[in-house]
């Protein structure tokens, strides 16, 4: 660890956000013997489950398929805990269900060579196991089209991998909190937190809108997308808005298209994956729209620019932009032609906390003491939710594994822009979403 100072044993610990970087880290702190006579309180602006936190949605791809070998153990470590089917385990009563993955690129484009990386470090990881035929190339569109099986299709090169698949986000997140009520340790409060509390370089709480104020020993920001706006993370983490687009299909659709892979355009970032409970969702992983907009310096004077989420809670009646809406469309029919022309009949903008690698921030704060970062999850972060809590416990700890050190850390340098350059984003960078919606939206 660095020489920020962190406290033994803080008495105290309030963590905000409760997300998964947050209620993951509630848990492992409840079971951790070190960490048995703190006292721990977890703050969230909104009721769980948080209505637009970027951790509840219909589903998450789970998969360790990574260009990174470093996230693709730690998410395969997290997997096996996927896998676990009995009803009173993460995996059960359908929170986990292995779809496989068809994850798919255009020859020749930038993000091809993320998904050859990734399909040698599936092939990897199930090397002389019995899974070792699980992962198959697919060298051109035929073979992905077979393999997908709606007729339709993405890509012209890529890999399935069977042992890949999805969570249904929310019901994965309502296990979790039962976990974390059921041991008793955690004080959970529902208020927005204006600005953490600071003195001199010591940061000693949060503060609320009304300016009551609580303190502790140490505070854990896990607040997602919205960290920047509590914390100067300028160079380092921005919200960019991603776009999903909703529609219902029939039983029958449902009882087919159920049984799809989770499919995966690398090179558009468009994705689909398998319905439930009659709802399709298509989405897109890339660069997104920033919303950047003046805000009180969270450090001290002043105002900064930063990308501030905008949701479906400050503003019901948001619909995503006319390009978004368009992609989805031009996924839908490509993929899943059946469906083309059915409408939408719900769209949300979710929010990633982008850095500029990809990587997590988990770390001390490099000149507040006793403020921890647990953030950062550009748009990857949900699969590791059995895995990550303890990990992020380990780092309070002075404990941060080898391999993530470097990753996890502080960046020393800001950068100009922050545009996550892991080798999975394509499409255009620097959309900003006022300007975008202004060009046009349903609404
Ligand atoms: C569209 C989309 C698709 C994704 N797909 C995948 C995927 O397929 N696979 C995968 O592994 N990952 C995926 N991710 C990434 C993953 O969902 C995130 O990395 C993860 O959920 C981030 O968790 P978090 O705890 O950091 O943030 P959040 O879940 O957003 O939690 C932050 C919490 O902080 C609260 N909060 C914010 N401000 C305040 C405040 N001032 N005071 C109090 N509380 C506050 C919010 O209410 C919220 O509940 C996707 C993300 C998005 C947006
Ligand atoms: C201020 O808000 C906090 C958080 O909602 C609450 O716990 C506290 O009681 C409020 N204080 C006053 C004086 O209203
Ligand atoms: C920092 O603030 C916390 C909370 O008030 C306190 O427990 C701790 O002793 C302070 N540390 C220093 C170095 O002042
Ligand atoms: C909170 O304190 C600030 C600065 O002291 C003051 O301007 C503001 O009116 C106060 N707000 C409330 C709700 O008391
Ligand atoms: C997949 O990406 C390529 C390259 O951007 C694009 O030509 C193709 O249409 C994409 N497919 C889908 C379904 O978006």
């Amino acid at each position: 660890m660095s020489t920020t100072s962190h406290p033994p044993l803080p008495k105290s610990i309030i963590i905000v956000g409760s997300g998964v970087f947050g209620l993951s880290t509630a848990l492992s702190l409840s079971k951790r013997a070190s960490f048995s006579p703190s006292e721990i309180t977890l703050i969230d602006r909104s009721p769980f489950p948080s209505p637009d936190g970027s951790s509840i949605d219909t589903s998450r791809i789970i998969r360790a398929d990574y260009a990174d070998p470093a996230y693709a153990s730690l998410a395969a470590a997290g997997q096996e805990i996927w896998r676990q089917q009995e009803a009173n385990q993460l995996g059960g009563e359908g929170r986990y269900s292995e779809s496989g993955l068809v994850l798919v690129s255009n020859k020749g484009s930038d993000n091809e060579i993320y998904v050859q990386k990734s399909f040698h470090n599936v092939l990897d990881i199930n090397k002389g196991t019995e899974n070792e035929g699980s992962v198959k190339e697919l060298p051109s569109r035929r073979e992905i089209e077979e393999t997908v099986g709606t007729r339709g299709g993405s890509g012209d090169w890529g890999y399935s991998n069977t042992r890949s698949g999805w969570a249904d986000a929310e019901a994965g997140m309502l296990f979790l909190r039962r976990q974390v009520e059921a041991l008793k340790r955690v004080e959970f409060l529902t208020a927005e937190v204006a600005s953490l509390v600071f003195s001199g370089s010591n940061t000693t709480g949060v503060r609320f809108k009304n300016n009551s104020t609580i303190s502790a020993d140490l505070v854990i920001l896990a607040t997602g997308a919205w960290t920047p706006t509590l914390i100067d993370l300028r160079g380092r983490a921005q919200a960019s808005g991603q776009v999903l687009s909703y529609l219902p299909i029939s039983d029958a659709e449902q009882e087919r298209l159920g049984k799809m892979p989770v499919l995966l355009n690398m090179s558009s970032g468009m994705f689909i994956i398998p319905p439930k409970n009659n709802l399709l969702k298509v989405a897109r992983h890339n660069y997104g729209y920033s919303n950047p907009i003046s805000i009180p310096n969270p450090e001290g004077e002043g105002q900064i620019k930063v990308s501030v989420p905008r949701t479906a809670l400050s503003d019901p009646n948001l619909w995503i932009p006319h390009e978004g809406e368009a992609a989805c469309r031009q996924a839908l029919r490509e993929m899943i032609p059946s469906l083309g022309d059915r409408p939408f009949t719900k769209t949300k903008i979710c929010w990633y906390t982008d850095t500029p690698t990809g990587d997590f921030i988990i770390t001390y704060h490099p000149s507040y003491s006793n403020l921890f970062l647990a953030t950062g999850g550009s748009g990857h972060g949900y699969k590791f939710l059995p895995v990550i809590g303890d990990k992020i416990v380990d780092c309070i700890e002075g404990r941060t594994p080898e391999e993530f050190k470097e990753k996890w850390a502080w960046r020393k340098e800001a950068v100009q822009n922050v545009l996550t350059a892991d080798g999975s984003r394509g499409g255009r960078p620097g959309m900003l979403l006022e300007e975008e919606l202004k060009k046009g939206s349903k609404l």
